[in-house]
């Protein structure tokens, strides 16, 4: 007789229970038509606000077409991981595109910004060095130095002080990566990249900046936080991402001639996952040439920027420490995050709440992010039920 086998996953469903109990359970949202300012998800048209599709890129026809002449061009994979047989001219294409828009001397692209910052991380680093990492910098960025077994030392959220004093304390020999995220996922705010370029200078660090949110978003063209800054020329590595404001997917890492053929060799995404369809890699390329020739999109993005961060604050929403597109409406308790999400959700506006542990748990909160794209009536709409629904849950009060 054959024992029944206890299933050795049943702790999971036990965390689950405790996450339903707490009221943190999340709900996969399913979209059922194009990634628009004005979408259906879970059968309900709603104003979107919960994309990182800063420009609207997604449906935009120029990288729509581009993305179908590939695939008729050139099929509809790689076949191939890159340092074997999915190398494509279009791969270079897009890597020549992006080193000159960045104004670097060279760039590698990799499957997700996710593994463009854990690939490069992991590395460049070696268990004998030091990350000097900012307490909110994204997960990849957390997991990559994890990865490359080095010490990692943690600096209060922009807090130049208290990374001078780490990097005072550590050896002047040891090598030592000084990170920062150019904006911050979940808060909207900016890295202080000038102050930290001039520490890393000052203790000969490797300076890199995870440009993710950035990109598209700040500096001419949408070139980033280097270029918002002036920085050009002085961070050693800059990683972007293909997947929010361009409107696809991917991510990449910009730098050196010598960093990046290093990571041709040394990362591991790059030698180990297979390299994006060629349609990827077109409407990445068409999406260059939007930011190039249409400047104008990331104006609008930041009109409505302004106009709906306004609004918010004059609702009297707590809208935290927010300077870009994403704008947090934070709350404290996540079961009042969730709860306010999916009451904006049933009146019509989609904006995710989020808890932790992805925020402080006193910080749950709805993040919000407009789009170029986003109408005034659309936005002024979400405004309105923002308005209601945060008197009615008591955050907001008279
Ligand atoms: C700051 C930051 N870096 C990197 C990433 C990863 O980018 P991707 O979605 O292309 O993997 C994200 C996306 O969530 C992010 O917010």
């Amino acid at each position: 007789m054959t024992a029944i086998r206890r299933d050795p996953l049943d702790y999971l469903g036990r965390e689950l229970d405790s996450l339903r109990r707490q009221g943190l359970y999340r709900h996969l949202r399913v979209l059922e038509d194009e990634q628009k300012p004005k979408a259906t998800f879970d059968h309900r048209q709603v104003v979107n606000l919960s994309s990182n599709n800063y420009l609207g890129l997604t449906t935009h026809p120029r990288l729509r077409e581009a993305a179908l002449e590939a695939t008729r061009r050139l099929g509809v994979g790689s076949g191939s991981v890159r340092t074997i047989a999915g190398t494509m001219d279009i791969h270079m294409e897009l890597e020549r595109r992006l080193a000159a828009f960045k104004k670097t001397e060279a760039v590698v692209v990799f499957q997700s910004g996710f593994a463009a910052n854990a690939g490069t991380v992991a590395a460049v680093l070696t268990k004998d060095d030091v990350v000097v990492s900012d307490e909110l910098n994204h997960a990849s960025i957390i997991d990559g130095s994890r990865l490359s077994k080095a010490t990692i030392k943690v600096f209060p959220h922009k807090d130049v002080g208290a990374a001078r004093k780490v990097l005072q304390e550590l050896p002047s020999s040891q090598r030592k990566l000084l990170i920062t995220d150019g904006v911050f996922s979940m808060d909207g705010d900016v890295g202080v990249l000038p102050e930290l370029c001039a520490l890393a200078e000052e203790f000969d660090c490797i300076m890199m900046v995870d440009d993710a949110h950035a990109s598209g978003v700040f500096g001419t063209n949408g070139r980033g936080t280097i270029d918002h800054f002036g920085m050009h020329g002085r961070v050693d590595i800059q990683v972007g991402t293909l997947s929010k404001a361009i409107g696809a997917l991917g991510g990449y890492v910009a730098g050196s001639n010598a960093l990046i053929e290093f990571l041709y060799h040394r990362a591991r995404p790059f030698l180990f996952s297979t390299s994006h369809p060629p349609a990827v890699a077109a409407a990445c390329i068409a999406a260059i040439d939007v930011l190039e020739r249409e400047p104008s999109i990331i104006d609008r993005l930041w009109d409505n920027t302004r106009f709906f961060k306004a609004g918010l604050q004059t609702l009297g929403f707590n809208t935290g420490m927010s300077e870009s597109p994403i704008t947090p409406v934070i709350v404290g308790e996540g079961s009042l995050a969730m709860k306010l999400s999916d009451r904006l959700f049933e009146e019509g506006v989609f904006a995710q709440g989020i808890a932790f542990p992805t925020v402080a748990r006193d910080k749950a909160r709805v993040r919000t992010i407009v789009t170029a794209t986003h109408t005034r009536d659309e936005l002024q709409f979400a405004l309105d039920v923002f308005g209601r629904v945060g008197r009615e849950l008591g955050i907001l009060h008279g």
